[in-house]
């Protein structure tokens, strides 16, 4: 470890808790001195934020120059802090210290996508992707932040309800941390991938008879009632923790700000959490100007586009959620004020696409060696959508953030390969060429030459 990484090291330690952050509601501005278990404002009942009084103070706001050297440094420091790529960026986190459970998070790869950016009609297009973490989903740069908070509350047992990757991410995190975990999902619509996953953590698992809006209403009457602590993304921890991913892109592009980010829209908390990132590195001079951030929804589970377009933003149209892309399967998104706040502080879009065009560009994503699970690649569809409508040009710098691990949802990748997903779909037949389905043969030599030559040639 360096002489420099030491020093700074030490004296977090010492300052260690002080409190840094506050928590304030979005809507109302209130600042109340502890969140409460629910994690919306007592007084108008919206969600919570965090925020960096001492930032205000030009003093006490830490330092644009200083931290670009020192973040960089710490890459090569062997301490499990400086490894992660959620607490290497700890000067814009709300805790650090002996709370911390780590499981060595984020440092995800930004990929080329040459395939995906010529049937996008761009020159050029990269993808960060989350799905590369431990747990295989963007969940746990969030999670790491919101589970050291529950520990350094003394809580015992931690909870969510999910679609299916908050709840693998919990458990894992929880079962680092020797706490309890308790899981709600909606029964029949996780992929097997994440339930297992949550198994095999130790988590309690309960599929509840309704979908992830049901299973987030029962929590929130839950958490008033028994001591556990809700981990949902309505727990500003986690957008803390999630917004290091848009702090490391900016890394990894050498500062560089790309005009586009695209991401996935669920219950709204990646998109808020991204955002948030991106506003606060402007805040701070790390970067002069802001990416656009848009956000695309499966047409099924489309609340936001709906809010935008019937209410301006002013009032959430809820909807009964209805996708394949199960990560996504959200109807009544809980962050949606954040997202339309971060929508008209980067100039992005909001953009819907079909569960044709979903299947579609998950295949081409699979098909430049990357791979993603389904929700994560509605960025790609909705890139092709704002390249036609003219919101993003042939030579912009995109960036698509693909959220989940291409092994999450083996069975609906299976399903299309073998033409069993959309089959009665009137679009269907666009996806032929993107099957590969598994070809069955005798073992025999001649047999596997002779399709062997067949491909070669076609
Ligand atoms: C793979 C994947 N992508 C996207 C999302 C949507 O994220 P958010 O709910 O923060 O909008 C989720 C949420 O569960 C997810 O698991
Ligand atoms: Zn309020």
């Amino acid at each position: 470890m360096s002489e420099n990484i030491a020093m700074v090291n030490a004296a977090e330690t010492r300052a260690d808790e002080q409190v840094n952050a506050r928590v304030r509601c979005i809507l109302c501005g209130a600042t109340p001195k502890r969140a409460e278990l629910t994690f919306r404002c007592a007084d108008c009942g919206e969600l919570l934020e965090i925020f960096y009084p001492a930032w205000d103070d030009e003093a006490r706001r830490p330092a644009a120059t200083a931290l670009k050297p020192l973040w960089r440094e710490r890459k090569t420091s062997s301490c499990a802090q400086d490894q992660s790529g959620v607490w290497r960026f700890r000067e814009l986190l709300p805790l650090t210290g002996a709370d911390v459970v780590t499981l060595g998070e984020g440092n995800t790869p930004l990929y080329e996508l040459p395939g995906c950016a010529r049937s996008a009609g761009m020159e050029r297009l990269q993808a960060k992707h989350q799905g590369m973490n431990p747990t295989g989903s963007f969940k746990d740069t969030g999670m790491t932040v919101a589970l050291s908070a529950a520990r350094r509350e003394n809580y015992h047992w931690v909870a969510c309800a999910s679609t299916g990757n908050t709840s693998a991410s919990m458990a894992a995190y929880a079962a680092r941390a020797g706490m309890r975990s308790l899981v709600l999902i909606p029964d029949g619509y996780i992929a097997w991938g994440k339930l297992a996953q949550s198994l095999d953590y130790g988590a309690l698992t309960c599929q509840l008879r309704t979908d992830f809006d049901g299973c987030l209403r029962v929590l929130s009457q839950l958490v008033t009632r028994y001591p556990v602590y809700l981990l949902n993304s309505l727990n500003p921890y986690r957008i803390e923790g999630q917004k290091t991913a848009a702090i490391e892109l900016l890394e990894q592009l050498d500062w560089r700000v790309p005009d586009h980010v695209i991401v996935p829209g669920g219950n709204l908390g990646n998109s808020s959490a991204l955002g948030k990132g991106f506003l606060e590195l402007r805040e701070l001079g790390l970067i002069g100007k802001l990416p656009r951030l848009s956000i695309v929804q499966a047409e099924g589970a489309n609340a936001l586009v709906r809010t935008l377009r019937e209410t301006g933003g002013r009032q959430l149209v809820p909807v009964q959620a209805e996708t394949m892309a199960t990560a996504i399967r959200i109807g009544n998104p809980a962050s949606w004020r954040k997202a339309v706040r971060i929508l008209e502080a980067t100039g992005g879009a909001c953009e819907e696409v079909s569960e044709a065009e979903i299947a579609m560009a998950k295949a081409e994503i699979g098909a430049d060696g990357v791979g993603c699970e389904p929700a994560s690649a509605v960025t790609l569809a909705g890139l092709k959508k704002l390249v036609r409508s003219g919101f993003v040009q042939r030579s912009d710098s995109v960036v698509l953030v693909l959220t989940g691990h291409v092994l999450k949802d083996p069975e609906y990748t299976l399903k299309f390969h073998r033409g069993d997903l959309l089959a009665e779909a009137g679009d269907a037949g666009a996806l032929e060429p993107h099957r590969r389905a598994p070809v069955i043969l005798d073992a025999d030599p001649d047999a596997v030459l002779r399709l062997l030559e067949q491909a070669a040639t076609s």
